[in-house]
């Protein structure tokens, strides 16, 4: 089947469907790929480079609409476009069918079938590979740090210098979805001090993890609303976010905003009120801009300045890093084509068995198959007793950091101790005196092994258990004293047998590896957890 990329028409949109370096991994799954003239130039894809790469340039769009088989799109197409679309021929990119439903109709009518990206049932963790919404999101929320640094005046690390010092900006985050996210990860990385907020409470951690501190609102409410997505907030929450919000207005340098929720029109966040109180020179960029904003001076596509506060609204932040955003989103797509096509002989198979295959059709063979049913999920796993446990953690557990170990009574605890001085006391008195030397170290061994492991964040015990086998590579010494046996008294010492020096070497080798291996895998993991 021949795989169509026809060159962006909507104003400004930069991205390509499809990059080089995928048509050779399509052309291996057995597909022929053409692509216009041109359309990938503004992502710095040459024809030339698809050329080389297996693709055919075809001159004009009605040439490749009329040829394909199946169509690659970012943009979901225009009236001009379908009318292009050969009967039967399939698509593949964003539709956004509950937004776009003249379109769903005109497809239909086609015959097409057609797979939306943005319906994709994107809590099924196969579907991830797929998930263009994602790969999307985490440039816009790049760019948008990337757009608010442009606009303002100051550093974002704070500095000591000879000319002064610099403080460090701070940035205030609304709404930490998957660009929230990469925004928070890109700031903190330039240095900035970084906040953020979200309904779902559920995110605290993952904005913590990326070097942001997590601001609440003074209001208890749960914020999901199903799927992983935001819910409309009760007047009462929106109301103390008001109050919360404003504050952050005061403090910080720039805002970004991020907050939607599916289907309705994004929330107000910032007021036209706390624009005013930001200090001159402040930047807001508006993520919702394509959804009405979530700031109330937000003009969508522009970039404007009220009251001395730049505020940036634009609607094609992804299509602003173009080579990045198409080269992902052709990985989308490549991946969505191997599910597609198992048999890697370069057609395709759109079975509804598969749950993620069925969500993505929003059109097949003319018949319009959307919405889809909700994929049919593992069932979530029977609270287990270390839940419990969590739920209820003791004094004792919750200050070892392991919720999940229920501790002994009292009772239990009194008879271990007394079972124990019985056993220490019975090989008091009978056991050698060497035995007992050994014994005693061994007991020690055991106490502070105890104490070390018990009293260490279960996130560090895997590099923990890595520092651990490192360090208890104990076959070096004996290899070692097989290599270099210890002199004796006269200052001679015996030459060791061939053999078991041979294996001497061979255990000195194999232990090196375990050793420096095991810490350099401690130090990767640990590195994990730095900035
Ligand atoms: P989105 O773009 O629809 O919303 C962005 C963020 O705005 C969300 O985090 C939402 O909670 C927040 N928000 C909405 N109203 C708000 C308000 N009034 N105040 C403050 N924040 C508000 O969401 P996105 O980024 O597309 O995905 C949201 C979540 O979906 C992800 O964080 C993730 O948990 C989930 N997801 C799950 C996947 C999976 O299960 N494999 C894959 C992708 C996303």
């Amino acid at each position: 089947m021949l795989i169509g990329v026809p060159l962006e028409t909507a104003a400004g949109e930069k991205r390509v469907a499809t990059v080089p370096e995928v048509v050779e991994k399509l052309v291996k799954l057995g597909f022929q790929v053409a692509v216009q003239a041109g359309a990938g130039d503004a992502a710095n894809c040459s024809d030339d480079a698809y050329r080389a790469a297996g693709a055919e340039v075809l001159p004009d769009a009605a040439a490749l609409w009329a040829r394909a088989d199946i169509v690659f799109k970012v943009r979901p197409p225009s009236a001009d476009e379908v009318a292009l679309m050969r009967t039967g021929s399939m698509l593949i990119g964003f539709v956004w069918p509950a937004q776009n439903p003249a379109l769903m109709e005109l497809l239909a009518a086609k015959g097409a079938t057609v797979l939306a990206i943005d319906a994709l049932p994107r809590q099924l963790s196969r579907a991830q590979k797929m998930d263009a919404l994602t790969s999307q999101a985490g440039v816009t929320g790049y760019r948008a740090v990337i757009e608010a640094a442009n606009a303002f005046g100051r550093f974002f690390n704070g500095q000591i210098t000879a000319a002064g010092k610099v403080p460090p900006a701070k940035v205030f985050v609304a709404g930490a979805g998957v660009a929230g996210l990469a925004a928070i990860g890109t700031a903190a990385n330039l240095g900035a001090i970084v906040r953020a907020n979200d309904t779902r409470a559920e995110v605290a951690d993952q904005v913590v993890s990326l070097g942001g501190e997590f601001v609440k609102v003074d209001f208890e409410e749960e914020g999901s609303g199903g799927g992983g997505y935001a819910k409309v907030m009760s007047e009462g929450f929106q109301k103390a976010q008001r109050e919360m919000y404003a504050k952050q207005a005061r403090e910080v340098d720039i805002i970004i905003t991020t907050a939607l929720i599916p289907g309705k029109p994004a929330p107000k966040l910032i007021t036209a009120e706390m624009v005013a109180t930001m200090k001159p020179g402040s930047v807001i960029v508006d993520m919702a801009g394509e959804q009405g904003g979530n700031c109330e001076l937000t003009v969508p596509g522009q970039a404007v300045v009220r009251h001395g506060v730049t505020i940036v609204g634009y609607t094609d932040l992804a299509s602003r890093l173009a080579k990045q955003s198409s080269t992902l989103y052709a990985n989308n797509l490549l991946r969505l084509t191997e599910e597609l096509c198992k048999t890697k002989d370069g057609t395709v198979n759109v079975n509804f068995e598969d749950d993620a295959i069925r969500g993505l059709t929003v059109i097949k063979e003319g018949a319009v198959t959307w919405p889809a049913p909700p994929p049919k999920l593992p069932p979530a796993p029977p609270p287990s007793k270390s839940t419990k446990a969590d739920a209820a953690p003791t004094a004792k557990a919750k200050g070892h950091g392991h919720g999940s170990v229920e501790p002994m009574s009292a009772k239990t605890l009194g008879i271990v101790f007394a079972v124990g001085a019985v056993l220490f006391w019975f090989v008091g008195a009978y056991a050698p005196a060497s035995f007992l030397q050994h014994f005693t170290v061994f007991v020690l061994a055991c106490f502070v092994g105890y104490m070390v492991v018990w009293n260490v964040t279960p996130s560090l015990h895997t590099p923990l258990m890595s520092v651990t086998n490192a360090i208890s590579s104990i076959i070096a010494i004996g290899a070692l004293v097989q290599v270099a046996p210890p002199l004796d008294a006269a200052g001679a010492a015996d030459r060791p047998n061939t053999l078991i020096l041979i294996c001497a070497v061979v255990a000195l080798v194999l232990t090196a590896i375990n050793m420096f291996g095991g810490f350099a895998v401690t130090r990767r993991m640990l590195d994990m957890f730095r900035k």
